[in-house]
């Protein structure tokens, strides 16, 4: 096959083995939250983790998985339980204390929808879920994995990651910025640490060397979120799925912001290449991760 062709069939493979996961954790996510008539709560649940989104926190843990011997059941369990924490962080991101938003993956935010205690609920709900299911024996048979996986979340998600990054994306409203350190440091918290832990969670599955998967975990997260800013500002909102042009308006600190828009697209692009140059341990095995890098810088949506 001549290389423009072979570059086409693995960015084919690529969309269907993404939509594929994506239907699967569709299924799983179905099934572990199963509708309960006249139950409020679990409606917003359901709603806020059910029918969009890309799922590649997900799509991330089953490739990473794919590299190991792990049995994709348990990586689909874990990646199920990652997305109930991603979508809790949607809920409270949109809130109006947060960022105000009433569009999410195509129809009004869960505080719209529902109401605010409601999407607060909802939210509390899915990141206390997200734990209870990797502590499933579905997710992995032994303890000490479990364990791992649990503290790792814990980590991403918190004050070290994800909340902590959060706080310093609202704080950056009234005080910006003056450094890009300042920038990265708060969008590998927010965005990155979720998207570390998706990338090296096959490896905490497989009870293997994290490093590799790390490097690049931490690559493609920061690119993930410079992407998301560029969005804000190119995109089409209808195909988006989300409202555009917010960020200046709301005075967040971005990549855009400090660089321009060619120059947050050329570090996005270099992060691309950084993280698939942390993948040449795994050879031709991690061709997915390495389309994954690519995506991530290219999408539309
Ligand atoms: C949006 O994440 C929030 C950020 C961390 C930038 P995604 O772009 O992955 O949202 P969904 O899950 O596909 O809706
Ligand atoms: C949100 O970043 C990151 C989260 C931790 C949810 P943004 O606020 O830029 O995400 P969007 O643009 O609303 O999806
Ligand atoms: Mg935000
Ligand atoms: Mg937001
Ligand atoms: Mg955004």
């Amino acid at each position: 096959m001549g290389k423009v062709t072979l570059a086409a069939a693995i960015e084919s493979m690529f969309t269907r083995e993404l939509a594929r996961v994506a239907q699967e954790t569709e299924l799983l996510l179905d099934a572990l939250l199963p509708e309960v008539p006249d139950n409020r709560l679990r409606s917003a649940m359901r709603y806020a983790t059910l029918g969009g989104g890309k799922r590649l926190r997900p799509f991330l843990v089953v490739q990473s998985a794919a590299l190991f011997d792990v049995s994709p059941q348990h990586a689909l369990s874990a990646g199920a339980a990652l997305e109930c924490l991603h979508c809790y962080s949607l809920v409270h991101d949109d809130l109006p204390a947060m960022d105000n938003d009433s569009i999410r993956r195509g129809r009004a935010t869960v505080h719209r929808h529902f109401d605010e205690a409601t999407a607060i609920l909802a939210g509390d709900s899915l990141l206390t879920f997200a734990f209870e299911v990797l502590c499933r024996e579905a997710t992995h048979p032994k303890e000490s994995v479990r364990l791992q996986l649990v503290l790792e979340l814990s980590r991403a998600a918190g004050e070290s990651g994800m909340a902590g990054g959060q706080m310093l994306d609202l704080m950056a409203e009234s005080e910006p910025f003056r450094t890009l350190a300042a920038i990265s440091d708060m969008q590998n918290r927010k965005t990155g640490a979720l998207i570390r832990f998706a990338s090296e969670a096959g490896a905490m599955l497989a009870e293997a060397d994290r490093g590799p998967l790390a490097r690049y975990g931490a690559a493609i997260g920061l690119a993930f979120q410079i992407s998301d800013d560029v969005l804000d500002v190119e995109a089409d909102p209808s195909r988006l799925g989300k409202a555009t042009q917010k960020d200046e308006a709301k005075g967040k600190a971005t990549f855009v912001e400090f660089l321009g828009l060619e120059g947050a697209k050329r570090e996005a692009h270099r992060l691309v290449e950084q993280a698939i140059a942390a993948l040449a341990v795994f050879g031709q095995k991690a061709d997915m991760l390495r389309e994954t890098a690519g995506f991530i810088v290219s999408r539309r949506s």
